[in-house]
Formats: C-alpha cells, structure tokens, sequence
C-alpha cells in the first residue's frame, strides 16, 4: 500500500478549498503556475487522490471515482478561468503602458527662421566670396580713433558731434557706437597682408530718428580693396556687378561727385532699375570712393605703391528697394508676419 491519504469526502473538499483558495489569490500568471503546479500537478494532494483510486475497492470506485473526477474537474475549470482573467489584465496592463495617443493636440512649437536682414547680410557676403574676398569684420564699440582719425576726419568734421553720434559715457576714453563700418578698413588694412580685398557687413549707430526711411541702428555693408594698380574702373567694375547679382542683369550704377574724408575722389553712389516701385529711376543706395592716401598712411601702407577703394551701402536700403518695403520699422520691430514673407529659411 502506498502512504497516500485515504479518500475521503472531507479530504476531497479539503483540498479543493486550498486549491482554489490559492487559484483566487494569484495575482499574476506567475504565481498562477506555480499554484497549479502545487494544487493540479503531480504532488498536489488531488493527483495524490487520484493514485489513491487503484487502492479503492472495487464496490466504491464509482462514488470516489466520481468525487475524486468532479474535484479535479473543479480545480482545472478554476485554473483556465483564472489564467483567462489574468492574462486579459496583463494584457490590458501592458497595451495600456505602450498606449500612445493619437488624439494628443500636435506640438504646434514654430520654428524660428532668420531675419530678412541677416539673410541679405549673407547674400551680399556670398557675392562678394564668389570673387574671392573675405569677409571682415569690427567691434561696433569703436575707438574714436578707428571711426574717425584714421579715416581723416577733421578734429572738428561735424559728423562727430553730437548730433550724429552716440558717444559712450565716460567721454574721455573716446568710445563710440560706430557711425559706419569704415573703420573696419582701417583694422582691415592694420590686420591684413597686402593686398586686402574685403566685404564687411555690420551693424552702425547714428543718432538719427526712428521713422520710415531712418533707423538709429541700422546695417551696412563696406567693401575695400587695397592692391597695386587700382582705379576707379575696378570700382565701378565691383559695384555693377554686385548691383546685377542683388537686382538682376538690368540694373545700373552711377557715380555722382561728394565727399567723404576718408575718399578721394569720392562719389555718391546711386542704382537703377526698370522695375523699382514707381518706375524706372535711380536711387541712392551708397557711398563709395578711391581710398584717401591719408587713410593708405594711418595703415603703414604707401600710397605710391598701392592704390584702393571703398563704398559702403545700407543693407536696409537694399532690402528695401529689392523687395518694395515701404517702412524700414517693419525691419526693426520683429513681427514675425513680416519675416515670414521672406521664407523660413534657418
Ligand atoms: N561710410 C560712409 C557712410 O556711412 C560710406 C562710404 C564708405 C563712403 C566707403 C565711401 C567709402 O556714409
């Protein structure tokens, strides 16, 4: 005889009870195993029953048989509903944890693009690349030195009074916020080795009104060229070229006689173009100049030997008459709505 427990109803009822006591309280399919392993696998006290059966004599088989059967039948019907419930909770747990909502509102974050102004800055610094200059630049807190001296101003040129410069308080370290990019020619020129070929877009100060057709702070873009044998046709050369790659193979450039300190001959600089707003006409658009000898000496350099020019022009302006702006404010005051016309572009 083996030393399996005797059936008995109360034994059977027993074990059922613990079976699917523990079945009940699985929380997972883990624990659910291992349940099943103790209460329907080979040593649970069923399966013990079971084996039991062949000890039984044959008048009782039936009735334990029977009592034996439904009690095992129990605890396996107990077992797969179990197992159904907590696998459909899993499941729901882990579709859940993995869940991405598609009704979630998009991030609607715009992506910020650059400023009309910084685009032509670089247009401009392209052109000019394209032939092999370089770009150069300058602090926009000048020495009064560099934006006025070395460029020949006269101690008493009324440029730099008051009224047309911010000067940086206290007054006698002769700072200023540069009143053009000029003196970058001067850096350029005590910078570089000869010959200097140069394109300098920045931001200048003046202490002018903040209307339609004026910014207190506002963008050129100087140009210099300091080489043996430069004359005034390489200038006019440079600058209808450069009027032809910003507004296209019609446009013109013609030089009108002025005078900058720092030029000499100096000439206002002045673009045509069929299609500008109001017809055919020509506009001022710039400055420009065969360097003054007294700047080639501020530099070290010889003016018998060398010979250069300059121009400088309002990069505002520019955009301006190339895109019809009616008001430089609208370049100033950072409505997106105005810059998106000019593209997105990063
Ligand atoms: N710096 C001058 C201005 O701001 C322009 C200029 C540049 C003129 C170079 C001649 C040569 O008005």
């Amino acid at each position: 005889m083996s030393d399996a427990p005797e059936i008995t109803p109360e034994g059977v009822e027993a074990a059922v009870a613990d079976a699917l006591a523990a079945i009940a309280a699985a929380p997972d399919t883990a624990a659910l195993k291992a349940a099943r392993a103790a209460h329907a696998g080979e040593g649970s006290p069923l399966a013990a029953f079971n084996a039991q059966m062949r000890s039984v004599p044959k008048e009782r088989k039936a009735e334990f048989g029977k009592l034996v059967g439904q009690a095992r039948g129990q605890v396996t019907h107990a077992l797969a509903a179990r197992e159904e419930e907590l696998a459909s909770a899993e499941l729901s747990a882990r579709l859940e944890a993995e869940r991405i909502d598609i009704t979630a509102v998009a991030s609607r974050t715009r992506t910020g693009a650059r400023h009309p102004l910084t685009l032509l800055q670089e247009q401009i610094g392209d052109i000019f690349v394209g032939m092999g200059w370089e770009i150069a630049e300058g602090p926009e807190l000048e020495h009064e030195w560099f934006n006025f001296d070395a460029l020949n101003f006269d101690e008493d040129h009324p440029a730099r009074q008051m009224q047309d410069t911010f000067f940086v308080d206290p007054v006698e370290r002769h700072l200023v916020m540069r009143t053009h990019t000029s003196p970058v020619q001067v850096r350029s020129l005590l910078e570089r080795d000869l010959p200097v070929y140069v394109i300098c877009p920045g931001r200048v100060y003046r202490t002018d009104e903040f209307d339609a057709t004026h910014l207190p702070v506002f963008t050129q873009f100087e140009g210099l060229v300091v080489d043996k044998g430069i004359t005034m046709a390489h200038l006019k050369g440079t600058l209808d070229h450069v009027a032809r790659q910003l507004f296209g193979a019609e446009a013109k450039t013609r030089l009108r006689t002025n005078y900058f300190p720092f030029t000499e001959p100096s000439a206002e600089l002045d673009l045509w173009h069929p299609t500008f707003k109001g017809g055919a006409r020509w506009i001022e658009w710039g400055g420009c100049g065969m360097v003054n000898p007294n700047v080639l000496r501020a530099a070290g350099i010889d003016p018998e030997v060398y010979s250069g020019f300059a121009f400088g022009m309002g990069v505002e302006r520019t955009l301006m008459f190339r895109s019809d702006v009616k008001d430089m404010r609208d370049m100033a005051e950072g409505d997106v709505r105005f810059s998106e016309q000019f593209g997105m572009v990063v």
